[in-house]
């Protein structure tokens, strides 16, 4: 099939300018930032496919500026430059009131050179860079959200608290994924949407409209080295999957983990699927692994414009009211009957075990 077979493909900045169609009012500044947005993930796709030919693998040196991000982890060559690419091409447009970044301790402030605007945006600008060096995919995230209207009107440096919003409360999310193609996937809270990078055009092209998760799955995702610090409802939940054909769940389940979050969602967003990285009691100090604001919150509002559900566990994800910056939070997303189960396992008083064979197999709660 040839390249340019499908010449009425919309590009990202045709389907943008039709979605802001149905609000005749806006500024147009929305839709700039998310433009802006792109080229930063075009850019950081490109350092990212140069890999050992651009000088950019490897760890941050420290006698560059420091090697361990606010995570207490080891930053990449490829982190920094990329935290710096989102920066560069976002803060000169007018459309931001301030930043925030999982490379960052504090709040980015738009310099002064530069008028302020009206959103917020938050980001983990290279997501699952562990993968880098090894050549694995990798992504980045991104939600934007209002900033608070006294924010807008004074013009203030924004702080912590300004981006302590529900994920609910987005207006957009979405993700860059640098694998084999390169593709861009957003939610302007109508669906979610694909766009797959053209690199002769420099252009993502409208691939996958209007992604829906199937409901049900036989996949699951999850690091099988925590189990032993795992909760009882994500044990039990583990157990009946691995079970298969022979437990409860009365078939066979296949299991991934690419330990790259974006990778993991895209997979599930296209073929079904279900993601855990559960709160757990490995480290009392963190309350899960990922990060609200900059992962849970914006793969949770794609997730869910797709039709499928995000949680932490007990809860829905997107009603979580968040604390601090760089909060961690447990993370379930994907098919929603998954979701739905586990949340109901959470809820279910825990199993008692039983040594009595009159007792079923397991316990006095079986399904
Ligand atoms: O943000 C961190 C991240 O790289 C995610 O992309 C990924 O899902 C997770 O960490 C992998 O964690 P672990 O190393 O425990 O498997």
């Amino acid at each position: 099939m040839p390249l340019t077979n499908r010449p009425n493909r919309s590009t990202l900045t045709q389907f943008l300018i039709e979605e802001r169609r149905r609000f005749p009012s806006a500024s147009g500044d929305f839709n700039a930032l998310i433009l802006d947005v792109a080229l930063a993930c075009k850019a950081i796709a490109r350092a990212v496919a140069f890999g050992e030919l651009g000088g950019v693998m490897g760890n941050h040196a420290a006698e560059e500026g420091g090697s361990v991000n606010v995570q207490g982890e080891t930053q990449k060559k490829l982190d920094v430059l990329s935290n710096d690419v989102f920066i560069r091409r976002t803060e000169w447009a007018g459309n931001l009131a301030g930043m925030a970044s999982e490379e960052m301790d504090l709040p980015y402030q738009i310099p002064g050179q530069y008028p302020r605007g009206k959103y917020l945006i938050v980001f983990d600008p290279l997501d699952g860079s562990s993968n880098i060096d090894v050549n694995v995919s990798v992504g980045s995230i991104f939600s934007i959200l209002r900033a608070p209207q006294e924010v807008i009107d004074s013009g203030r440096d924004v702080v912590d608290a300004d981006f302590f919003q529900p994920g609910a409360q987005q207006l957009a999310a979405g993700y860059a994924l640098y694998g084999p193609t390169t593709m861009l996937v957003l939610t302007v809270g109508d669906g979610v949407n694909a766009f797959t990078l053209d690199p002769t055009l420099g252009e993502f092209m409208l691939t996958h409209p209007k992604l829906m998760i199937p409901q049900d799955t036989h996949e699951f995702a999850i690091n099988a080295s925590n189990s032993r610090f795992w909760e009882a409802p994500v044990k039990r939940y583990v157990d009946e999957c691995l079970a298969g054909s022979t437990g409860p769940r009365d078939k066979d389940f296949n299991m991934r983990w690419i330990a790259s979050m974006v990778a993991e969602a895209h997979r599930i967003l296209m073929r079904g699927g279900v993601f855990l990285y559960p709160r757990d009691n490995k480290d009392p100090a963190k309350p899960g692994r990922l990060r609200l604001l900059y992962e849970a919150n914006p793969i949770g509002m794609i997730m869910e414009q797709a039709g499928g559900r995000a949680s932490t566990g007990e809860k829905p994800m997107l009603g979580v009211q968040p604390t601090s910056l760089h909060q961690r939070i447990g993370l379930v997303f994907g098919s929603k009957n998954e979701v739905d189960r586990i949340e109901r396992y959470h809820a279910e008083p825990v199993k008692v075990e039983l040594k009595n064979p009159l007792f079923a197999e397991r316990s006095l709660f079986r399904d």
